[in-house]
């Protein structure tokens, strides 16, 4: 399949282009776009055949459910079918906080939603995201849009063009380049059926920016989540996912005693002839002189910076061809416990805490 490339700045986004790609989404097409979290691979809702090529182009399991992208409130009516008075409430109240933004919400589902886009559950995950491009789409498009992340299933998540462009070239309609997410991690999920409303998938809009609104919210325990469920309550948590080829380790701890270890896994692993990456953030990369590829996730403690390039340096890890990935553990303050639980699933679970020695 050839894949059209068409660029649309956020800034000043060009109507005549997004008027044609919202035609390719609701004719049945695959059209990946830019939102303010990653790129998504977005097809018609309604159209359960389009929806069913998204599957294959990404090659995800056909377990894993979509998010449902709406540009306003009207487009909700045809998606949400609530499952009562109160899940409508708190959808409207959150809606009202952080909509358009990175909170994807899951309440209960319309008939005319097809099993492709929900797996087979009765509910539907619905968010409306605030990226100027993502929201004209929609609009143009005149369909709620079905979009997973527009990566090759078990790839890290694409926040840039070039990751996009990597894994679906030849497999979708059209690619719009639309610039970098300014976000990066993928967005906060969050049950509203459930009797507390619970964070399933850590974002952005965090845990206590829903108890804000909500007055109750409850988390589901990621770290506890690796090889552990049969059956979780969101169904893409159990893969592994985002991860580089390399397999990698976070080291948690003072920073004294993580760099001292890292240091030490550095030179263990040359000696076995293994080409290393350590993931370290700008004062601490200088450390590192040993490894071949040194990469910083930003100042230390600053979670926005860190969430942005996540994914980026996960990507350049493969594409520089390392072998085992070394990473420093970050604040997990506010949109922090999203880019741990990212980072704790690239590592597959491995968590290492050191200790000071003396
Ligand atoms: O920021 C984002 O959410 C991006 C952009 C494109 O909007 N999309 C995204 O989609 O990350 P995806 O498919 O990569 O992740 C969706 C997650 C999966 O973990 C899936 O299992 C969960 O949301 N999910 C979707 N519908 C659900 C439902 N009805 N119940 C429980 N979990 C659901
Ligand atoms: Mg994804």
């Amino acid at each position: 399949m050839k894949t059209e490339i068409v660029r649309i700045s956020g800034e000043e986004p060009d109507i005549q282009a997004l008027r044609y790609c919202g035609s390719v989404i609701r004719e049945g097409g695959l059209v990946a776009f830019p939102t303010e979290t990653v790129y998504g691979l977005g097809a018609n809702a309604f159209n359960d055949g389009a929806v069913r090529n998204i599957f294959t182009a990404k090659n995800r399991p056909a377990d894993n459910p979509l998010i449902v992208h709406i540009s306003d409130y009207d487009m909700l009516s045809g998606v949400a079918d609530f499952n009562n008075e109160e899940e409508r409430r708190r959808l409207m109240a959150l809606g009202a906080a952080y909509w358009p933004g990175p909170l994807t919400m899951i309440v209960g589902k319309d008939g005319r939603i097809p099993l492709s886009v929900s797996c087979g559950l009765e509910t539907v995950g619905i968010r409306m995201p605030v990226h100027p491009v993502a929201l004209a789409l929609i609009r143009e498009s005149g369909v709620p849009i079905a979009a997973p992340s527009a990566n090759a299933s078990g790839r890290p998540s694409p926040t840039k063009f070039s990751h996009v462009y990597e894994d679906l070239n030849g497999k979708v309609d059209v690619i719009i380049d639309g610039g970098d997410c300014s976000v990066g991690v993928e967005s906060t999920v969050l049950d509203l059926v459930s009797k507390e409303p619970t964070v399933l998938r850590p974002g952005a809009v965090t845990r206590e920016d829903v108890m804000a609104v909500l007055g109750a919210c409850e988390a589901y325990d990621w770290k506890g989540l690796e090889g552990k469920v049969e059956k979780p309550r969101s169904p893409g948590m159990k893969y592994r996912h985002y991860a580089p080829a390399a397999e990698t380790t976070v080291y948690a701890g003072t920073q004294g005693a993580v760099v001292a270890r890292i240091q030490q896994e550095i030179g263990k692993a040359t000696e076995k002839g293994l080409r290393v990456g350590v993931l370290a953030t700008d004062e601490t990369k200088k450390l590192y002189k040993e490894a071949p590829v040194v990469l910083s996730l930003g100042k230390m403690g600053d979670s926005f910076a860190h969430a942005e390039r996540l994914f980026d340096c996960l990507r350049t890890f493969d594409a520089q061809d390392v072998q085992v990935v070394f990473a420093e553990a970050v604040s997990q303050d506010g949109v922090g416990d999203a880019v741990m639980n990212r980072l704790f699933r690239a590592a597959g679970g491995r968590i290492i805490e050191c200790i000071e020695e003396d």
